[in-house]
Parts: C-alpha cells; sequence; structure tokens
C-alpha cells in the first residue's frame, strides 16, 4: 500500500490510461459511481473540462497533474464526497464552495427552493423578508436571493463554521449586500414578519446516524444530521415557533427525510398554519413540506 492508499502516480501514462486506472482503484475500494468519479477527479487534476479531455485522452499527464491525482484518489478512496474534494458544487443555478465541517449542499433541498419559489411566484418583484433556518453553505438563501431580486434575507445558524460558509457563499454569488447573519438556535433570537422561511433542518434519527453511508457519516457534521430520537425535534422545535416568526400570509418549507412528510405536515398544523402543498424529490418522495399563515 502506498501513501496515497494504493494508486500510485506514473509520470508519463496517458489521461485515458490515468482515468481507467482510477476507475477501477475507487470500484475496488467501495466507491459507487466509480467511473463518474474518476472523471471528475481527473478533469480537476488536469484543469480540463470534458471536451479538452474528448479530444485528448492520448496527451500524458504531467508530474504536477499525477501527483494531485493520486492525492485526489486517496480521498476519495477514504470516502471523502468529489464536491468536498474539488471543495465546490453546482446548487440550483448556483456554483458554491463546500467547506469542512459543514454540511455539503444536496439536490435534494433543490425541492425546497422550487417549492418555496412556486409559493410567493405572484410577489417575485417585492422586497420580501427571508429567513433561512439553518444555513449551512447557505445553498437555500442563495437559490432565493437569486430569482429574488428585490428580496432581503436572513440566515441563522448555531455553528460558527456554517456561519461563515454562508457568508463566502452570499459574497461569491454577489448577494452579501442583501443579507443579514445571526448566530443562534434556530429564531429564538428574532422576532416575526418574515414573508418566507426555509429550512433544511437536521432530521436524521440519532439511531440511524451510524448507518449512513461513509460519505455522510464521515464528512457531514452531526450538528447537521442529527434529529433526535425520532428524527423530529427540529422540526418540532422550528414548527412551534413559525406563527410568531412568520408576517400573515407568510409561508414556510422545510426539507424532511423520506417518510416524514406527513408527520411534519402535523406538526405545522398543530402550530395552526395552513397546509401549502408538498414537493417530491426527483425519487419520487415528498421531500419538501409548506404550510402558510393565515392572512
Ligand atoms: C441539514 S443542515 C442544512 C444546511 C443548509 N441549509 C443546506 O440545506 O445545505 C442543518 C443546519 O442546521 C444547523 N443547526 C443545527 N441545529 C441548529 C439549531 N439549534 N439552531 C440553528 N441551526 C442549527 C446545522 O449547523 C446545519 O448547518
Amino acid at each position: 500500500m502506498s501513501e496515497t492508499g494504493g494508486f500510485e502516480a506514473r509520470a508519463g501514462e496517458t489521461r485515458g490510461q490515468a482515468l481507467s486506472r482510477l476507475a477501477r482503484f475507487l470500484e475496488a475500494s467501495g466507491v459507487e459511481a466509480a467511473r463518474e468519479d474518476a472523471r471528475l477527479l481527473l478533469f480537476d487534476a488536469c484543469g480540463l473540462t470534458h471536451a479538452e479531455f474528448v479530444l485528448s485522452p492520448e496527451t500524458p499527464l504531467g508530474k504536477a497533474e499525477a501527483g494531485l491525482l493520486a492525492e485526489h484518489a486517496a480521498r476519495r478512496a477514504a470516502r471523502e464526497p468529489v464536491s468536498r474534494i474539488l471543495a465546490t458544487r453546482g446548487f440550483w443555478t448556483l456554483d458554491l464552495a463546500v467547506f469542512p465541517d459543514v454540511l455539503d449542499p444536496r439536490p435534494d433541498t433543490e425541492s425546497v427552493a422550487a417549492l418555496a419559489l412556486s409559493l410567493v411566484s405572484a410577489r417575485r418583484d417585492e422586497a420580501l423578508r427571508l429567513l433561512d433556518l439553518g444555513s449551512g453553505s447557505g445553498a437555500l438563501l442563495c437559490a432565493l436571493l437569486a430569482e429574488l431580486p428585490q428580496a432581503f434575507g436572513v440566515a441563522v445558524d448555531l455553528s460558527p463554521q456554517a456561519l461563515l460558509a454562508t457568508r463566502t457563499n452570499l459574497t461569491r454569488c454577489g448577494f452579501s449586500a442583501r443579507a443579514a447573519l445571526l448566530r443562534g438556535c434556530w429564531g429564538g433570537a428574532l422576532s416575526g414578519a418574515f414573508d418566507l422561511i426555509v429550512g433544511n433542518p437536521p432530521y436524521v434519527r440519532s439511531g440511524d446516524i451510524d448507518e449512513l453511508s461513509p460519505e455522510v457519516r464521515l464528512h457531514d457534521p452531526r450538528l447537521a444530521l442529527d434529529g433526535g430520537v425520532d428524527g423530529l425535534s427540529c422540526i418540532r422545535e422550528i414548527a412551534a415557533d413559525l406563527p410568531r416568526l412568520l408576517a400573515p400570509g407568510g409561508v414556510a418549507v422545510l426539507e424532511v427525510g423520506c417518510g416524514q412528510a406527513h408527520e411534519t405536515a402535523a406538526l405545522l398544523a398543530a402550530a395552526g398554519l395552513d397546509d401549502a402543498g408538498t414537493r417530491r424529490d426527483a425519487g419520487g418522495r415528498e421531500r419538501a413540506v409548506a404550510a402558510r399563515r393565515r392572512l
């Protein structure tokens, strides 16, 4: 076994050969989409676009490229996600930075942005007041600010690393003048009148965390995952506080885990909010639940 976990850099090897060898190495390390991941890591190590690779698979890897590819290979074999190795992730229409100790934003969460935007579409050009509870990387708030040009948003997170990530991504997307950040426990330090509240709270049952894939269990922070014994403890806390935080007619949209939509809708109704619908993820599962405060 080498220092880089078994994938030796070979200067002079062609890009195409390195790709095949890396895909086999990652597959043997238990990585699911080994070939796709190998391509992304190779493109990054060589500074290539897909088209450049297709046109020149016979080009030999330079020494520095081979060295970086070996480092990438060792990290991926240790089950670090590609988005963390490359420190970037496409979310909605944006290219976000990904940080250690902060949840790597997922495509599933785009369901929350889509449902939220559909519910305020008639108010797109108003100066809406947005709140992102548990902002993490800032993915949701950045997506909403991108689509609601007059809106102003508040991001709240308990984690200082998450707030730094939110701030960096707001700046990266050009939205820092339209947002404020607050370290705190959900909306506890805020007083109301938000038109749109979004959140992707931790919702994994504490007892299930050890069963998650290594990519999640070893690399996403527990604070971003752990939803208590039944997975619903954060959703319960947030739901109870939403009527106080929402403006009359305002809507809240929460991401939930698979199988939690029904119970979440019941918690929102018990808090006195009206049902405003759900949205399914790409796999057809209800993953975003919305509620509205009556006018
Ligand atoms: C599942 S992550 C979501 C991050 C981001 N919104 C996204 O969708 O990618 C949950 C976030 O909630 C934050 N969090 C956990 N407990 C919290 C609390 N009591 N108050 C505020 N934020 C909290 C975590 O630090 C984490 O950033």
